[in-house]
């Protein structure tokens, strides 16, 4: 029963895809999906127009420097996902706006990094600079990670920004 569960529920996760898995991991800040949708909420003007602008992590820094909603933190985090997402694709423009949204830092951590070891060890509690989180990518058991260029870099920058995360903060169900 048991290992028909597990079946199910990870071809469900896959189906769904990140705001699920999101689900038990409150206590890990916001990626830029996140984020984003919570400054913007579903302000059609505002989306229509940021949807389009193309910016570097510096330039998205100062488009959202007057957003009293975001700390530093968060603006770095929100600022880095938008310079590797945005503009978004134009394709499938009748889609739902947060279904067009790609994945956050945060949704890559939690669908990539707790099969073969526990997020706890290699993720969490892993203190890196921008290089050394886009290192990991280099070594054999982890080059063959199913994540797009464009996913590793929202990765390293969320994870450079975000990480690590104090013991105490994380679930202790977690923590091993
Ligand atoms: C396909 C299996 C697999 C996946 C998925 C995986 N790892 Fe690993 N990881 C390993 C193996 C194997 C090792 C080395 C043995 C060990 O330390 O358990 C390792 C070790 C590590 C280490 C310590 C050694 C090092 O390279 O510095 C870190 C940090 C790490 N992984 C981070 C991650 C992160 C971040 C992710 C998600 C992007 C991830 N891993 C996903 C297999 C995996």
């Amino acid at each position: 029963v048991s290992r028909f569960r597990t079946a199910f529920t990870l071809a469900a996760l896959a189906i769904v895809g990140g705001p699920v898995l999101a689900q038990g991991f409150a206590f890990m800040p916001d990626g830029g999906r996140g984020l984003f949708l919570g400054v913007v909420g579903d302000d059609q003007a505002a989306l229509a127009r940021l949807e389009q602008l193309d910016l570097d992590q510096a330039g998205w820094m100062e488009e959202l420097a007057s957003s009293e909603m975001l700390s530093e933190r968060e603006a770095t985090t929100l600022a880095g996902y938008l310079s590797v997402n945005f503009p978004l694709p134009t394709v499938d423009v009748e889609a739902d706006f947060a279904q067009r949204l790609p994945r956050d830092g945060k949704d890559l951590a939690i669908a990539n990094c707790q099969t073969c070891h526990s997020i706890f060890s290699g993720y969490l509690t892993q203190r890196r600079t921008e290089q050394g989180w886009r290192s990991i990518f280099l070594s054999p058991f982890h080059r063959e990670i199913e994540m797009s260029e464009a996913e590793r870099e929202t990765f390293a920058l969320y994870s450079a920004a975000n990480m690590p995360i104090a013991m105490e903060d994380v679930p202790p169900e977690l923590r091993f």
